[in-house]
């Protein structure tokens, strides 16, 4: 899977470094070719002759090194690879990627490439924990940038935690993945996602609790397969994710309208919460407050988008799934949803508020499909996303 694939590899200032020769040497051994590139600070740990011999490639050092520069100018060399891999992607090299800085070979590589990133950082715990860290985190996550690890453990430094640089073998997994993805080329998918705004007048509205963040997370997942997602998102907590195509909605009605126009497709996923109802005649202006008298609302029902794309005659997707928030009794109104609204699958979850689900980062579901119900355990939202993308992607391609 890595033969023949280039890979540049960028070597941050840790004492992890001592890894990344490793790394390059497994790297060599897959048939990659690896161009490595060392901060000043990873000179510290690793000497570029080491790296050099490993490699059997010049090693990168210098942003102003004319040699390279008549060679190969650093915005060819950031887009030479077919993957790069930052290996140890240290606190100080990661906030520089978050903020778009390029005052080094490094950050310049990394802010003037179009090629994918992936990232092992490593770092003291405190360090991983601080919210500095975890803004930049987050910041480069919605950019697009992939990570492996850290992993938890005993740290160089003596502390215990999260933050020691994911092992070699994981690297070179997360590297290989990347290059089998690309299962979903060629496949388009809808994904509903967030809640959905039903205005009373034009500063009130309905809404529901949902975050957004489980059909976010399965956009990303499907487009990290290489479908080509478009993501109908109601007004959500979440950002949407990088590298699909983002139709933004406020209303059932306007779910509705974006979901066909968006058809044909292979697959549909309705992870939207959308309201049931909306206000029958919406006000044109503000319902002003008059003493004695309560505004009374009149409902109507909204459409249903997923019973519609579901038993559509002609041009249905191949695969529709439907979500069902349920408090009790999930699998059995889970399954007569399923026959209810006609879609293939329904992924089912109890969002009692005692379950911390909705809102939370965690979700524990049901997938009922025609063979009956399949528990999941309790999983981060992503691992459910990448779960979900990879049975949709066996659904899909056969
Ligand atoms: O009927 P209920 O709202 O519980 O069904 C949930 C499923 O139906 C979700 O997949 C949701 O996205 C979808 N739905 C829809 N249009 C509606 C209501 C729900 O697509 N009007």
């Amino acid at each position: 899977m890595l033969a023949s694939k280039r890979i540049l590899l960028i070597i941050g200032g840790g004492i992890a470094a001592y890894k990344s020769l490793d790394l390059i040497r497994r790297l060599k051994g897959l048939g990659a070719e690896v161009t490595p590139v060392l901060t000043r600070a990873a000179e510290e740990f690793v000497t570029p002759l080491s790296v050099a011999a490993l490699a059997g490639a010049p090693v990168h050092r210098d942003l102003f090194d004319l040699t390279t520069e008549a060679e190969m100018g650093h915005i060819q060399l950031s887009r030479s690879a077919d993957l790069i891999v930052v290996a140890p992607a240290t606190a100080d090299l990661m906030a520089k990627m978050a903020q778009g800085h390029a005052n080094d070979l490094a950050s310049t590589l990394l802010l003037a490439t179009d090629t994918p990133v992936l990232i092992a950082p490593a770092m003291n715990v405190r360090m991983w924990e601080h919210p500095a860290t975890q803004r930049n985190i987050a910041q480069l996550k919605s950019d697009g940038i992939r990570f492996v690890g850290p992993d938890a453990g005993e740290m160089a430094c003596g502390e215990f935690g999260a933050g020691r640089m994911a092992e070699v073998p994981d690297i070179l997994m997360a590297a290989e993945t990347y290059f089998e993805a690309g299962v979903l080329q060629g496949k388009r998918i809808i994904v509903t996602s967030g809640p959905t705004h039903e205005p009373i007048d034009p500063v009130r509205y309905i809404a529901n609790r949902s975050s957004g963040a489980q059909g976010t997370a399965i956009a990303a997942a499907l487009a990290a397969l290489g479908a080509e997602v478009v993501f109908v998102t109601g007004p959500a907590d979440v950002p949407p994710p990088p590298h699909v195509e983002v139709v933004r909605v406020e209303t059932a009605a306007q779910m509705k309208e974006a979901v066909e126009s968006a058809l044909p497709a292979d697959a549909a996923v309705f992870a939207a919460a959308v309201a049931d109802w909306r206000v029958a005649s919406a006000s044109a202006s503000k319902i002003k407050k008059k003493d004695g008298a309560l505004p009374v609302l009149e409902f109507s029902e909204n459409p249903d988008i997923l019973a519609g794309v579901s038993q559509m005659a002609q041009g249905r997707p191949k695969l529709v799934v439907g979500f069902a928030a349920e408090t009790d009794d999930v699998v059995a109104h889970a399954t007569a949803k399923r026959e209810r609204k006609g879609c293939d699958w329904i992924v089912a979850n109890d969002v009692r508020p005692e379950t911390g689900i909705m809102g939370g980062s965690e979700n524990a579901v049901v997938l009922i499909s025609g063979d009956g119900a399949e528990s999941w355990p309790r999983m981060g939202k992503g691992a459910v996303a990448e779960k979900l993308a990879a049975r949709i992607a066996e659904a899909l391609v056969q």
